[in-house]
């Protein structure tokens, strides 16, 4: 099977919804890749893989390594890697540098970045040399500091016309598709209706042109995720009560068994 290529993405809107979820080691990337679209090496890989406070201490460095690991996972969907804070809100040609380091150290085939209007000349300069950009407006995470948290935007009508412009620039702009996140219900199928590229819903809305959301989120690793997370499993009990069971077997002798240790050759039988 030929990997899914930026038009595809592109010309599925109004078609066919987009199944996109983020992935950061080769093992997961072999796991999700027959079931998704795109895989999203999301810089959220700092708080899920590093234990950050947030994603902004996250390194160009970091995204590489892992990016190279989800496309040596995956040979179906679409590989997008985040370009982490710091790596591309100087000028448009910091932004390609960062990029073009980017597809070459991981081979995958497009880039995100946050923001609305005021990156949407960076967007423009990457795609037309040859650099796919998915954008991604609304709650922008690397913004933290300046938004004051992680909280829904477009509550009052000041904010909904900056998000509809935000989504209308990064269209015009040449994105390819645009995630979507922590946006009331509204103005995500607003903005949906109205842009030509496909949204990608995060805490947004089912009317997306697809949907996304991080893989240790919705696998239940965590105990505390945002309120648009859906749990599909419980892995954190399924670890816990693996680790229980091995801790106890140690302990009681009880592992390894002859089935899991070597054994000298049998003599042959003598004539
Ligand atoms: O970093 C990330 O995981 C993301 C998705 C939540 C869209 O940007
Ligand atoms: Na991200």
């Amino acid at each position: 099977m030929r990997r899914l290529t930026v038009p595809a993405i592109r010309e599925a809107k109004g078609k066919t919804p987009i199944v996109m979820l983020t992935a950061y080691t080769v093992r997961m990337a072999q796991i999700l890749d027959p079931h998704c679209d795109i895989l999203l090496v999301g810089d959220s890989l700092g708080q899920v893989i590093y234990g950050l406070p947030s994603t902004v201490p996250v390194s160009l460095d970091m995204m590489c390594a892992h990016g190279a690991a989800v496309v040596r996972g995956s040979y179906h969907s679409l590989v997008v890697v985040d370009m982490p804070f710091g790596s591309y809100e100087e000028s448009p040609e910091q932004a390609f540098r960062s990029a073009a380091r980017i597809l070459k150290e991981t081979g995958c085939a497009a880039v995100k970045l946050e923001g609305g209007q005021a990156i949407a000349p960076t967007i423009r300069f990457l795609s037309e040399r040859g650099i796919p950009v998915m954008g991604h407006v609304g709650l922008t995470p690397q913004a933290v500091n300046a938004l004051g948290g992680y909280g829904a935007r477009g509550r009052s009508q000041a904010e909904q016309a900056k998000l509809l412009d935000d989504a209308k620039a990064v269209s015009d702009a040449g994105a390819f598709s645009v995630v979507v996140e922590g946006v009331i219900e509204p103005i995500a199928i607003e903005m949906t209706r109205t842009i030509e590229i496909p949204t990608i819903g995060i805490g947004a809305s089912a009317q997306c042109d697809g949907q996304v959301l991080v893989i240790d989120d919705m696998l239940g690793m965590f105990e505390r995720v945002p309120r648009f997370v859906k749990k599909f499993a419980a892995l954190s009990d399924d670890i816990d009560a693996a680790v229980k069971t091995y801790a106890d077997d140690v302990r009681s002798r009880a592992f390894p068994t002859p089935d899991q240790t070597y054994h000298p050759k049998k003599a042959a039988p003598s004539a």
